[in-house]
């Protein structure tokens, strides 16, 4: 027979036995989840005061087939805005759908609705670029910009990640219209409008809800045979990367003035297309329209040489001050008796 010492001593013995199972089984419970979800390499850090995450470990979320990561923003006077971007492997899949493409043009990448596919071929909308905090920083950073805003449709053309759209919808502007070529972009900016950011939208304050709004819209800038949504300001940036898209931005410009809205145009260092955009604004007849360099940042996450190259000064390890051209057109001052809209812009 055991002594009693014995028995207590056997029950311990068998207590620490569970306990210990117990334990091995939640780590690797957690230790599976967390290689799920998340790639053993960190691929987006951002740890400068521009822009923090939680722990420096990207959230993932996956929109119509993409596997994107968080992008928070601090933007002036509103603070922390989160858009998402196509991880370094996605952004893989968008310009390998972009090159095929290429080889058969006018067909869609992929038939169906849950996969990644492009409209234009284009995966550039896929990732944010520093135009972007550019517009936002010096719409929110202007007293009567602010004012205003509670009263104002903005439209943006371009939009891709959608910051500058989400950071205007956030700051309580009336209605945004946040457009592109690409449905991906769109889809991208909507879900970080309903599951990312504080949107005053879904806000139960039901006042709040008939006040502000957001609509995605998709609009190829080059189809002149779409007009243009009335809006109080348009804004675009950094689309210029193609003398085309500067030539299409021009003309819409002047379209926008006619309607009676002034235009912000935010232009990163080296885009092809902004001598397209002046030639283009000359020939139809606005008067004065000049670039003024202001502060913005490079973009700190992971991207495909093909989306932005090795080079390129729109991107480094963490966010680097840069210069981004910023043109603001008012209607009362830079449309002249010869504006015009004339001529094919592609
Ligand atoms: C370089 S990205 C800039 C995205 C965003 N504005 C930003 O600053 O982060 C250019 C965007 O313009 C869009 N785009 C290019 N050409 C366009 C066109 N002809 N019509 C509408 N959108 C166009 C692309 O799909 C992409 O989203």
């Amino acid at each position: 027979m055991w002594s009693k010492h014995q028995v207590v001593l056997f029950l311990l013995l068998g207590l620490q036995a569970v306990v210990n199972a117990f334990v091995i089984s939640i780590n690797s419970q957690l230790s599976n989840h967390q290689s799920s979800r998340y790639p053993s390499v960190v691929l987006h850090s951002s740890s400068s005061s521009l822009a923090n995450s939680n722990n420096n470990v990207p959230h993932h979320h996956v929109v119509r087939g993409i596997e994107c990561i968080e992008v928070p923003m601090d933007i002036p006077e509103i603070g922390r805005v989160v858009v998402l971007e196509a991880t370094a492997e996605a952004q893989e899949v968008l310009v390998n759908l972009a090159l095929e493409d290429d080889e058969k043009p006018g067909t869609p990448c992929s038939e169906s609705q849950d996969a990644a596919s492009l409209q234009s071929g284009d995966p550039y909308g896929a990732v944010l670029w520093p135009a972007a905090y550019a517009i936002a920083a010096r719409i929110l950073q202007d007293p009567t910009y602010r004012t205003e805003l509670p009263q104002m449709t903005v439209l943006e053309l371009g939009a891709g990640t959608g910051l500058v759209s989400l950071s205007l919808l956030l700051a309580g502007t009336k209605h945004v219209i946040a457009t592109d070529y690409e449905s991906i972009p769109l889809e991208l900016l909507e879900y970080a409008v309903d599951k990312l950011n504080n949107n005053p939208n879904t806000d139960n304050n039901q006042q709040q809800q008939q006040e502000f709004s957001i609509t995605y819209q998709l609009l190829d800038m080059r189809d002149h045979a779409t007009p243009l949504p009335t809006a109080d300001l348009v804004v675009a940036a950094d689309i210029m990367y193609e003398p085309k898209t500067g030539r299409a931005m021009a003309k819409r410009a002047v379209e926008a003035l006619q309607q009676g809205a002034r235009v912000l145009v935010g232009d990163s260092p080296g885009r092809p297309g902004r001598g397209a955009f002046l030639d283009e604004l000359q020939n139809l007849g606005v008067v004065g329209a000049t670039f003024v360099d202001t502060v913005g940042y490079t973009c700190s996450g992971p991207r495909h040489d093909l989306i932005c190259g090795k080079d390129s000064t729109s991107v480094s390890e963490t966010p680097q001050e840069l210069l981004v051209a910023i043109m603001e057109l008012d209607p009362k001052v830079h449309l002249s008796a010869e504006t015009v809209i004339s001529g094919d812009s592609s």
